[in-house]
């Protein structure tokens, strides 16, 4: 029998066992088990195309299909008409209940944060790498300059892993990874979680967020620094955000700083969170040491950079005055709710 006369047979024979349904819920089961299951006839007839030639395929192919939409249809068609009459009478429902509720996710606030600030550098030419958060002392510190006994480590308390591995302390190895695999020049950011064996208050906890910056080309200038990270304060906290720079220490950048945001001391939280200043830390940056150029094979005769880090809950605190930093990882719905 060719394939084309299996399908008629099976059309009949379908229609045969359907005039012969006494149209009970489970015999049209049945009914679709014996031919639309997976190893059903429909199914058993597919797996014969194989076996036709390249030219017969499509035609057999179609009247196959064919098949299986109209035993498809028949099968919807006696289920309907096992619901009972489709029109509901208006006065049976009352449209004064309240319905189902809904609840729907939201982007957690540190994630929303992270994907402005993405925004905010991806428009200006930078581009976003990744890095490892299980990673090496070389890449969290021995590439950046901070050699072993190095006082800088104490700067960080680390969760040291076995074989040699750690969480990272700061995003600042993501910068490593990136120049070990790409040639200069470089322009990217590199969010992501951090780790530090801190006692956990207020301020601080064992894991918390930083974006890093990296930009290495021929005749890279601190201005350049300065302007880049005065445009980021503006688009985050207004065009009247006030900034300033003072000089610091990291082993990775040479000359090093800080930029402080004016906060004000308009009451007495503004007193409390800035001590009294005014002015308050939100990131460190500075020109990239050529040490570290060095250990990445990038000639610093040649190569200029700055990079700069900041933590994304401190920010996250200040724009939405937030005095506690462990409610970013309680997952209460009440909290994260309010920032749908
Ligand atoms: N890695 C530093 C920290 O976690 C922050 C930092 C400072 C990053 C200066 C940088 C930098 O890229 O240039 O405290």
């Amino acid at each position: 029998m060719t394939l084309l006369e299996k399908i008629d047979l099976c059309k009949k024979n379908f229609l045969k066992d359907k005039s012969a349904l006494d149209t009970s819920p489970s015999s049209i089961d049945l009914l679709k088990i014996k031919y639309l299951s997976r190893k059903g006839e429909v199914a058993r007839l597919f797996s014969s195309l194989n076996s036709v030639s390249n030219e017969e395929k499509p035609s057999l192919g179609k009247a196959l299909n064919k098949l299986k939409l109209s035993i498809l249809q028949n099968i919807t068609d006696l289920e309907d008409s096992l619901d009972g009459p489709s029109i509901v009478d208006d006065n049976d429902i009352d449209y004064t209940l309240p319905g189902n509720p809904y609840y729907n996710g939201s982007v957690h606030p540190i994630n929303q944060l992270i994907d402005e600030i993405k925004d905010i550098f991806l428009k200006i030419g930078f581009s976003i790498a990744s890095g490892k958060e299980i990673d090496t002392d070389f890449f969290n510190f021995e590439a950046l300059n901070i050699p072993e006994y190095h006082p800088a480590r104490d700067m960080q308390d680390t969760f040291y892993l076995k074989n040699d591995m750690l969480l990272r302390t700061h995003t600042s190895a993501s910068q490593i990874h990136y120049m070990l695999e790409n040639n200069p020049p470089v322009r990217i950011i590199s969010p992501g979680k951090v780790y530090r064996n801190e006692d956990i208050s207020v301020r601080s906890y064992c894991l918390f967020h930083q974006i890093e910056g990296l930009f290495v080309d021929k005749n890279v200038s601190f201005s350049e620094l300065k302007g880049t990270l005065d445009y980021f304060a503006r688009q985050i906290f207004g065009n009247s955000v006030k900034t300033r720079f003072r000089p610091s220490y990291f082993p990775f950048t040479e000359p090093s700083a800080e930029m402080d945001i004016y906060w004000g001391l308009n009451s007495e939280s503004d007193y409390r969170i800035t001590k009294g200043t005014g002015w308050l830390e939100v990131l460190g940056c500075g020109m990239v040491n050529p040490e570290v150029f060095k250990s990445v094979q990038y000639d610093p005769d040649v190569w200029r950079g700055y990079a700069f880090g900041l933590g994304i809950e401190r920010l996250a605190m200040l724009k939405y005055g937030i005095e506690d930093i462990r409610i970013f990882f309680d997952g209460d719905i009440r909290f994260l709710e309010q920032f749908k």
